[in-house]
């Protein structure tokens, strides 16, 4: 199971991860992804500076534009379908 956790604090939802939220929740459900990924939101994690923030398997990433999201969470799945 993917985890996903995508920081919700102020600073992080609004500098991307509104979209990323959004984006990610239609990728699992065009693909029928509900029983592979745990999507989940965060309090500031205390890194603002760097964000956006999303924390994939525990991985902080940092500076994660909406762009790049589900590439990353693709990269993930392949990854953990090895
Ligand atoms: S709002 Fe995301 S780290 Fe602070």
């Amino acid at each position: 199971m993917l985890s996903i956790e995508i920081c919700m604090g102020s600073s992080c939802y609004s500098r991307g991860n509104s979209a990323s939220l959004e984006l990610a929740e239609k990728y699992i459900s065009e693909n029928q992804l509900e029983n592979r990924i745990r999507l989940s939101g965060k309090l500031c994690l205390g890194n603002c500076s760097e964000g956006p923030n999303i924390i994939i398997n525990g991985n902080l990433h940092k500076n994660c534009e909406p762009e790049c999201v589900i590439d990353l969470i693709m990269h993930y799945l392949e990854s953990e379908a090895v």
